[in-house]
C-alpha cells in the first residue's frame, strides 16, 4: 500500500491488518513515556485546507508518539494566500523533506490527484464530501472494541448522510466487515439513487430508511452526523429545531430502540441540541471520547504501514 486514500479501494484483509496493528500499537499510549523510536528521522506534514481539531491533532500525536517529525500547515498562514497551488506547496514541502503528506481539503480527489503526482505516501485526511478513511478506521476499532466483533451487526447512520464524508466511508468500511448499514435523514440529505447503487456493496447489506424509528430498531451501532452547513450551497432543511424534533437522538429514543448493549457514536464538532440532545452527554453506552482516543492508535497504524522500513530517494 503506497498511500490511504479511500475504503472504496481498500481490501477487507488490509482493514484488518490496520485494525490488529493499531490494537497493538494503542498499548504505548498507557505508558509513562508514550513514546517509541520506530519513526525516528521521518518528517510528516499534515496539510489542512479545511479546518479540523481532532483529525489534524490525532494525527501529529501519532506520529510523534512514533517519534516522526512534524510540519503543520494551515493555508491563512502560508503562501496558498499569495496564490501558491495545491501541486507547488506540495513539490516544496518534499523539498524540505517529507516523508509522508497528510491531507484534508474542501475537494473531494484532491489527495487522489496528489498521491499520483508525488512519490512519497498520501493520507486522506477528508476530501470535501467523498471520504475520510481513518474515520471509519477508528469507527471500526471502537465497534470492535465494545462489541467483540463487526460482523452481523446493524449500523445506523443518522443525519446528513449525502454530504457527510464519515458517512461514505463509514458505510463501506461496516459492510466489507460484514455487517448491515441503514442509513436515515431528511429526505433531502439523503442519498440519491445513483448514490444508493454505489454503496450497496452486496444485496441487502445497504438501506435507506426513511422514517428514523424504524432505522433505529434493534441497533446495534447508532452513528450521529453533523450537518454539512458549509457543503449545502442553499438551505436543505427548514431549521435545526425541526430537525431536532424528528431525527435528534435523545436517551429516551435510544433505550427504545438499541440492541441490548448497543452503543451511539458521533465523529465531532457535536452541535448538541441538535444532532444529540445535551443529556447524551451522560449517556452511559455512548463511545464518543473512546473514539477520539482510538484515533491516534488508528493513525499510529496507517503511519507505521505507509512509512516503516520504506527507504526514501530524497532524504536516505
Ligand atoms: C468530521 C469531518 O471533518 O469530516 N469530523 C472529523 O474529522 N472528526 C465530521 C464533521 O465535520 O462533521
Amino acid at each position: 500500500m503506497k498511500d490511504l486514500l479511500d475504503i472504496a479501494s481498500l481490501e477487507k484483509k488490509q482493514i484488518e491488518h490496520l485494525l490488529s496493528l493499531a490494537e497493538d500499537l494503542k498499548e504505548i499510549l498507557y505508558r509513562p513515556i508514550p513514546k517509541v523510536p520506530t519513526l525516528r528521522g521521518k518528517l510528516v506534514v499534515n496539510l489542512f485546507y479545511e479546518a479540523s481539531t481532532r483529525t489534524r491533532f490525532s494525527f501529529e500525536r501519532a506520529a510523534k508518539v512514533l517519534s516522526a517529525d512534524t510540519l503543520n500547515f494551515s493555508t491563512g498562514a502560508s503562501s496558498v494566500k499569495k496564490g501558491e497551488t495545491l501541486l507547488d506547496t506540495i513539490k516544496n514541502l518534499r523539498a524540505l523533506g517529507a516523508n509522508l503528506f497528510v491531507i484534508r481539503h474542501p475537494l473531494a480527489g484532491a489527495p487522489h490527484f496528489i498521491a499520483r503526482s508525488c512519490d512519497v505516501p498520501v493520507v486522506n485526511a477528508g476530501d470535501g464530501t467523498h471520504e475520510h478513511p481513518t474515520q471509519a478506521l477508528l469507527d471500526l476499532l471502537t465497534v470492535k472494541e465494545k462489541l467483540g466483533t463487526l460482523s452481523g451487526l446493524k449500523v445506523v447512520i443518522v443525519g446528513d448522510i449525502k454530504h457527510s464524508r464519515v458517512a461514505h466511508s463509514d458505510i463501506l468500511a461496516f459492510q466489507k466487515m460484514g455487517s448491515k448499514v441503514v442509513v436515515t435523514g431528511p429526505a433531502p440529505l439523503l442519498p440519491e439513487p445513483s448514490e444508493v447503487s454505489y454503496f450497496a456493496l452486496e444485496k441487502g447489506r445497504f438501506k435507506v430508511e426513511v422514517s428514523p424509528e424504524k432505522a433505529l430498531s434493534r441497533a446495534d451501532v447508532v452513528i450521529a452526523l453533523r450537518i454539512q452547513k458549509e457543503r449545502h450551497g442553499t438551505a436543505l432543511i427548514p431549521s435545526y429545531q425541526e430537525y431536532h424534533q424528528f431525527f435528534g437522538l435523545t436517551t429516551e429514543l435510544l433505550l427504545k430502540h438499541l440492541s441490548e448493549g448497543g452503543i451511539l457514536m458521533h465523529p465531532g464538532p457535536i452541535n448538541w441540541g441538535i444532532e444529540l440532545a445535551p443529556e447524551i452527554e451522560k449517556f452511559p453506552r455512548q463511545v464518543i471520547l473512546d473514539q477520539v482516543e482510538n484515533g491516534v492508535a488508528i493513525r499510529m497504524a496507517v503511519l507505521l504501514t505507509l512509512l516503516a522500513g520504506k527507504k526514501d530517494e530524497n532524504t536516505n
